[in-house]
């Protein structure tokens, strides 16, 4: 039997990093964050000049990347990146590149091996949709736009990055249009999936309605 997995897909700054990996760590399972693979592309594509709009040599460059995720750490060719890719221009560079297919498909095998047992907590846009369509729970994870942009404030000011709420209001609805609205793979609740909006919940709560639905769904 394949190793169990619980997809959490939801919109930039909905608190799926978090509630993913705190589900993960309750259960001693895997986790994934998909988001980071789509920022390791874009930072290297920034880095070396690729054109964000190139879809071939996006994919040959995402092809190649082998990231070392160890201890909460990102390592990719020797160099620690966890930090760089949190940059906001990264996260809106992973935000354009993620449009094209050709990149999408680049990036699928590296996302399905994180499979592994007892079990893994995936994280990101299209986990139920189109990469664990066979996932035992999928979760939507959302909140309103005002409460993701100022959980975005408070994350990059204590990673020591400068920022302004209202310009983050403003990013986070252009990338909220572009997740929903691309063909390819767009942010949309998989079937069957369980809806969460934790705008009035705490992590901790949102963390235990994920933990509770999974143990009904196993138990069936
Ligand atoms: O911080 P935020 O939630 O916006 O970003 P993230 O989860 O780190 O992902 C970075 C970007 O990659 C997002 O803006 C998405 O457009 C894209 N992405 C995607 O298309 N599919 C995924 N499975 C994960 C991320």
């Amino acid at each position: 039997m394949r190793a169990p997995v619980i997809t959490v897909d939801g919109p930039t700054a909905s608190g799926k990093g978090t509630v993913a990996q705190r589900v993960a760590h309750a259960l001693g399972w895997h986790y994934l964050d998909s988001g980071a693979l789509y920022r390791i592309a874009a930072l290297q594509a920034l880095r070396r000049a690729v054109p964000l709009d190139d879809g071939g040599a996006l994919a040959g460059l995402a092809a190649s990347l082998a990231p070392l995720f160890r201890d909460g750490r990102i390592l990719l060719e020797g160099e620690d990146i966890t930090d760089a890719i949190r940059a906001e221009a990264v996260g809106e560079a992973a935000s354009r590149i993620a449009v094209l297919p050709e990149l999408r498909t680049a990036l699928v095998a590296l996302q399905r091996a994180a499979r592994r047992a007892p079990g893994l907590v995936a994280d990101g846009r299209d986990m139920g949709t189109v990469i664990f369509p066979d996932a035992v729970l999928k979760v939507f994870l959302t909140a309103s736009a005002e409460s993701r942009a100022a959980r975005r404030h408070k994350q990059l000011i204590e990673k020591g990055f400068s920022a302004n709420v209202a310009g983050l209001l403003r990013d986070l609805q252009a990338r909220d249009a572009r997740d929903t609205q691309r063909a390819s793979a767009p942010l949309v609740a998989a079937e069957g999936a369980l809806v969460l909006d934790s705008t009035g919940l705490t992590v901790e709560q949102t963390v235990q309605a994920v933990i509770e639905a999974y143990r009904r769904r196993a138990g069936d």
